[in-house]
């Protein structure tokens, strides 16, 4: 991934940020999603009273996409105070959905932004290829 998109992508990352709905943990985490099409999607972390509801912003910002229509992704960026990877059941996701992507973890100052594959997020990934022979 170029520099170019990285930045793109952690700005608008860091704006959806703003909005996450966090006042349990109070941990704000932006993310936005880059579609082979060229388009943007954001999403930020929403919590719930109820604790379990709570959804991360990987996956919110996904999910918009694919209920826009889009389903073929190449990268993803992920902000958030101390730059932190994506968590377990996010990982699936982007294994899901955008197997050979690329995810950004980038820090809200931009002191760090550390590029990695999410096939190294998620080795032998459990994934739609696996279904298959029962479809
Ligand atoms: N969270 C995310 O949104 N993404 C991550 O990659 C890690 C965790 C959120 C979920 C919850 O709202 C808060 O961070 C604390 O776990």
């Amino acid at each position: 991934m170029d520099q170019k998109t990285i930045d793109l992508l952690v700005t608008a990352a860091a704006a959806a940020r703003e909005k996450a709905y966090v006042p349990y943990s109070g941990y704000k985490v932006g993310s936005a999603v880059l579609t082979r099409s060229g388009r943007l999607y954001t999403g930020c972390n929403i919590e719930n009273a109820s604790y379990t509801p709570t959804v991360c912003a990987e996956r919110v910002a996904i999910f918009k996409a694919v209920s826009e229509g889009e389903t073929e992704f190449m990268a993803i960026a992920v902000v958030t105070e101390n730059g932190v990877s994506p968590c377990g059941v996010c990982r699936q996701v982007l294994a899901e959905f955008m197997p050979r992507g690329e995810v950004v973890m980038a820090t809200t100052d931009s002191s760090r932004q550390d590029v990695m594959t999410v096939a190294e997020l998620l080795p032998r990934a459990f994934g739609p290829d696996d279904l298959h022979h029962v479809r």
